[in-house]
């Protein structure tokens, strides 16, 4: 019997740890993981650098127009054994999970020429199926076809304390409140904007995790995946 592959969709809230279990997941299935977030921070990082997003401002249409010309793609760090986000050829994994840019991620995210042209880009890197994707609109949008869709959930209050850790532990000077007042900033821009809300797609798995280790949340996403790829190579 020939193992047919699947598309993994992985959903949910920011800093629910979504992107820990789809690598391990990805690794393990020998999948190409795609971390979809990072593709909109790219975009963000990119705004960020032309000054036309701040506090109180943004020039969305100077955005839209210079879409054409931002490339974002993945390559593989072989020290890691995972891809890192190139913008425009440039590296740029270490400046994209700062504050600064998760503070203004969801206003870009809220774009639909952005959306429209970061799912284009997922659809292609999904087309031979054998991914895990991580997002917010992996289930709904980009694959409503995926074999197999979680949605994680968590508090807000352990997601901003596992990020906050995550960040001090890199070496960035944050406090717990900003923190937590992004995480509930966020949660709350990406499931009321127009253009697919976060939102759990009917046919997904809901996983709670405020109280599960990484190993059960690993174990219990990579049985349902096992089950799946044995459910559809008949
Ligand atoms: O997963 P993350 O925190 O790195 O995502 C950063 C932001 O990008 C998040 O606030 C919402 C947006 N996003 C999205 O709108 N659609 C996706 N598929 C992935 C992320």
């Amino acid at each position: 019997m020939k193992e047919k592959k699947i598309v993994v969709a992985i959903d949910g809230y920011s800093s629910t740890g979504k992107s820990t279990v789809a690598k391990q997941l990805a690794k393990k299935l020998e999948y190409i993981y795609v971390d979809t977030g990072a593709m909109y921070r790219a975009v963000t990082l990119y705004t960020m650098r032309q000054n036309w997003i701040s506090q109180n401002s943004f020039d969305q249409e100077a955005l839209e127009q210079a879409l054409v010309s931002i490339r974002i793609r993945f390559e593989i760090n072989p020290s890691i054994g995972l891809a890192d986000i190139l913008l425009n050829d440039e590296n740029v994994e270490k400046y994209i999970r700062k504050l600064e840019v998760s503070q203004h991620v969801s206003q870009v995210a809220a774009i639909s020429a952005v959306r429209k042209k970061l799912v284009a880009l997922q659809k292609e890197m999904g087309k031979e199926r054998g991914v895990v994707m991580d997002g917010r609109d992996i289930g709904t949008v980009v694959f409503p076809d995926a074999e197999l869709k979680i949605f994680m959930t968590a508090t807000p209050e352990d997601r901003a304390q596992r990020r906050f850790k995550e960040m001090k532990e890199r070496g960035d000077v944050v406090e717990y409140k900003d923190v937590l007042e992004n995480v509930k900033q966020r949660d709350h821009i990406d499931s009321t904007r127009k253009d697919s809300p976060l939102q759990k797609a009917k046919d997904a798995i809901e996983i709670d995790n405020s109280s599960m280790s990484l190993e059960e949340q690993f174990q219990c996403i990579l049985q349902l995946a096992k089950e799946k790829i044995t459910e559809i190579s008949g």
